[in-house]
């Protein structure tokens, strides 16, 4: 369960309302209010106007086919995805704008207009039509944050594979299992990639990930170049640079896709060991996530976006590439750390270029609030106009902050509840018609349903909590879990047959606003990223000295949610410092660093409810420093005494 009471204490007492600026207002794409009662009551044909900004090669014949829980979106309709985020600018007074501002860590930029863009992207879909791949294989893109990232997306999506990309933190184990699960073809990947000066020896990752799965060959980016130590496998392994150079030069003509083909596959965690492959497809995802730039971030073409993801996440996806690029924005992309060299890095890229729109995370703005205000001021941060967050609840402190030194009380702040399976915002302000509170995402989007709801599946009066369901669906959902299609009914419509169920609890409020408290299920929110405890207890497992192994995501002040372990050894071993960094190595190896443990706990026990399962609401409260609380449901009593040893409050 989420730790609800702690939340809910802050939020409830937060009352600051800030009303949209009457200025903002005035130039919003969405201004007028009665676009919520509009598209309630017709959702369809509210959606079917929000298509009218994609650009079709064949017009669909029907909105929405309902069967629960499938949705099939905009049918009969064809339209490619990298057409409508690159070539249609080229065509129109777009060509020789900038798209894509790229910023490496190391302080060189590159600047791709609209037309270099889609000459880069014709390139590419040549070369990978040269080495095999066809409309539906699955390509996987493990690459840092370089411009070869998003131009092998719309290269995919401009042929019709199926990008699966895996965030270049995870480990090769994590890539082996995904490419597997998604039975991929091609790897994308880099020789190395730069984190904070150093060296992460991708490529090294990628030739052990790639063993065993159905890769053919392995695609090289030279993101470092000559410093970087890694090994090309003779008949597998090519250069990218040197397979560009040898693809035709014409442009490449974009695939016609069905409104229902896959666009991409994203993989994230959930309640078992195994993460799923999320499956979005092309005109629905286009759709919805295109609609929510025009509203939420109330994109203009003037705008220069900048959102900090990385696009190994869902956020990159909708945020830097498909979204922005579709609107024919401009884009900046950041390859590395915040604060590299320095921590006023985000700020100097805004100032540098002119940044409108700034999106981050709320665990970024508690670091920036760590860090001081001293480093922003050094920064004209005049050119921002709108700045929005997502991943995690924000705290009201870190809102107001953000409002202050960011915004200089006066911007709007899009707080936007989403999902990898929603593929856009969905619950979050129109920045000229909602008066937003810190804390609170607000209210469902025009054209989405949404509400909190009790185990019964009645919505909760005001002023009370459940949990958040969607009772319509929308354009951008996923479509099913690749390959376990009943996985998918089960997780997301096994308890409400109609409705999906997100899996986060939620507060309403008396004016209707929704107050995300968290998640309801096993997965652990750190820093904005989704990690299953499941997964990382069986990576623990995996060390020959764990018997067993519970992990619990407690309160951090600037991480959301950090991970603790509690850990029970095999007999003759020993709790020893040294098997703490073993244990801490051994997760980081099999997922990546970001699911490390803060901290692990030696126990006899772990404490049981009669059937077996494990209390983690009392391990929660260890780790947190708090009383243990009701202890009767344990099984063995005895078990209480131990922790109580751990119990450092
Ligand atoms: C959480 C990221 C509160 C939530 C786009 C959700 C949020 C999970 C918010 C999805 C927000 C995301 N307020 N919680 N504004 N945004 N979450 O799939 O628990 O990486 O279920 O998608 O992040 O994480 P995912």
């Amino acid at each position: 369960m989420v730790n609800e009471s702690k939340n809910l204490d802050t939020l409830l007492k937060e009352s600051r309302t800030f009303k949209p600026n009457p200025e903002f207002t005035q130039q919003a794409n969405f201004n007028d209010p009665n676009v919520y009662a509009e598209a309630e009551k017709d959702p369809e044909g509210y959606w079917a106007k929000q298509a009218d900004y994609i650009t079709w090669f064949e017009p669909y014949n029907k909105v929405l086919e309902w069967h629960p829980p499938h949705a099939k979106w905009f049918l009969g309709g064809k339209l490619n995805a990298a057409y409508n985020c690159v070539d249609r600018h080229r065509e129109g007074h777009r060509k020789n704008k900038a798209a894509l501002i790229w910023e490496g860590e190391k302080g060189s930029s590159k600047i791709y207009t609209y037309d270099m863009l889609g000459r880069e992207v014709d390139k590419a879909a040549h070369m990978l039509k040269d080495l095999g791949i066809e409309k539906g294989d699955r390509v996987a893109v493990y690459l840092p944050m370089v411009p070869e990232l998003p131009i092998t997306l719309l290269a995919c999506a401009k042929i019709g594979a199926i990008h699966t990309v895996v965030f270049a933190g995870f480990s090769s184990k994590s890539l082996q299992d995904r490419i597997e699960d998604a039975d991929a073809k091609l790897l994308v990947t880099a020789d190395a990639s730069w984190r904070r000066g150093k060296q992460v020896p991708l490529k090294q990752f990628a030739d052990e990930a790639v063993r065993g799965t159905a890769v053919k060959h392995i695609l090289v980016v030279n993101a470092v170049g000559d410093e970087a130590d890694f090994s090309m496998k003779e008949g597998r392994d090519l250069y990218w640079d040197e397979q560009i150079a040898k693809a035709s030069k014409a442009p490449y003509p974009a695939e016609p896709m069905d409104a229902e083909d896959i666009l991409y596959l994203l993989y994230t965690s959930g309640t078992t060991g195994k993460p799923k492959g999320i499956v979005h497809t092309t005109g629905g995802y286009m759709v919805g996530v295109n609609h929510s730039l025009r509203s939420v971030f109330d994109i203009k073409d003037e705008d220069i976006f900048f959102c900090s993801a990385d696009i190994g996440w869902v956020t990159g996806h909708t945020y830097i590439v498909y979204g922005p690029l579709s609107a024919g924005a401009t884009v900046v992309m950041y390859e590395g750390a915040p604060d590299y060299p320095e921590r006023d890095r985000f700020w100097d890229i805004i100032e540098k270029y002119g940044v409108t729109t700034f999106y981050t995370a709320p665990t970024s703005i508690r670091t920036f609030m760590k860090w001081g205000p001293e480093y922003l001021e050094k920064h004209d941060l005049s050119s921002l106009r709108l700045l929005g967050t997502v991943g995690e609840p924000i705290n009201p402190e870190a809102w107001m902050w953000f409002h202050k030194y960011v915004g200089n009380e006066k911007l709007p702040i899009v707080d936007t509840w989403w999902q990898t399976e929603t593929g856009c915002a969905m619950v979050a302000p129109l920045p000229g018609l909602t008066t937003t509170k810190p804390g609170s995402a607000t209210r469902p989007l025009p054209g989405i349903i949404a509400d909190v709801v009790d185990e019964e599946g009645n919505s909760v009066d005001y002023n009370s909590g459940g949990t958040l369901v969607i009772k319509h669906p929308w354009p951008s959902m996923l479509r099913t879990v690749w390959g376990d299609d009943e996985r998918f009914k089960n997780t997301y419509f096994g308890q409400y047959p109609e409705w999906y169920l997100p899996g986060d609890g939620a507060h309403k409020d008396e004016d209707g606003y929704i107050w995300i408290l968290g998640r309801l299920d096993d997965v652990i929110n750190v820093s904005g990223h989704r990690i299953g405890t499941m997964e990382v207890e069986s990576a623990i497992v995996g060390h020959p000295a764990v018997a067993e192994a519970a992990v619990i995501g407690r309160d951090d002040a600037i991480k959301g949610q950090a991970i603790s372990a509690f850990v029970t050894l095999k007999e003759g071993y020993d709790p020893t410092d040294q098997l703490i960094n073993d244990i801490k190595a051994k997760v980081s190896e099999e997922i990546g660093k970001m699911a490390r443990p803060e901290e692990i706990y030696f126990t006899g026990d772990l404490p049981k409810t009669r059937s077996g399962k494990i209390i983690r609401r009392l391990l929660r409260n260890i780790a947190e420093g708090k009383d243990l609380g009701d202890t009767t449901s344990l099984a063995d009593q005895s078990v209480v005494e131990q922790l109580q040893r751990l119990y450092k409050g």
